[in-house]
């Protein structure tokens, strides 16, 4: 099994049709079929994607964001995209594809990792807390809000502590 960390831009030239493939079946609500998952979410910081042979395994991305924590500018990680092939799930896959993100955020001296979970259980083994403090974000309609983001998660990647203050996102959430 191969781990490739590549880019958005990169990845079009190599293995985008099956990556598109199996994030369409992992999310068919967001993505139409033959849809880019991509261009749904801004541009990713990177993409990670498990090969095995020819065929594409499993995925997740990784964006870098500056938001606003109880007023002090902070740049995050924030993580999307997690999606492990049916036949490879439940063997630790999706934890790894986590861990491996928690080391390129950490490389960058990123405090926090933040998501937005369908299913939390699955990253609370990867440090994640369910946030008990409001975030402000840009909806799907355009508009601000502010409210506790049903799923959202944060993991504490370095000595400092997650502030129960309003984070200002400053954009979508992924
Ligand atoms: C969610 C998903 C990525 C998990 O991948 P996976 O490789 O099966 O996950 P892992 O084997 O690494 O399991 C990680 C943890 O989640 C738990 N878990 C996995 N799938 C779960 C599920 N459907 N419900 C509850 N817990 C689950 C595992 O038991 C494990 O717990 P542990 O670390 O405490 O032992 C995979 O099921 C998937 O691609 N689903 C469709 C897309 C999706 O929903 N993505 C997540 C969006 S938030």
């Amino acid at each position: 099994m191969e781990l490739i960390e590549t880019t958005r831009r990169e990845l079009v030239r190599q293995l985008d049709c099956k990556v598109q493939a199996l994030l369409g079946r992992a999310f068919p609500d967001v993505v139409s079929e033959n849809g880019d998952y991509y261009a749904l979410y801004e541009t990713p910081a990177v993409i990670m994607i498990l090969q095995r042979g020819e065929q594409v395994i499993g995925h997740r991305c990784a964006y870098q964001r500056r938001v606003i924590i109880a007023g002090e500018p902070t740049t995050i990680g924030m993580i999307g995209g997690v999606a492990v092939a049916p036949y490879h799930r439940r063997k630790g896959l999706g934890r790894t594809l986590v861990q491996r993100a928690h080391g390129y955020l950490r490389q960058r001296s990123m405090p926090f990792s933040i998501l937005f979970a369908c299913e939390p259980r699955v990253y609370l083994s990867s440090g994640y807390k369910l946030m008990q403090n409001e975030m402000r974000f840009r909806d799907t309609d355009g508009a601000w809000k502010t409210f506790v983001y049903r799923g959202s998660m944060y993991a504490e990647l370095s000595a400092r502590s997650w502030p129960n203050q309003v984070v200002d996102l400053c954009g979508a959430v992924v």
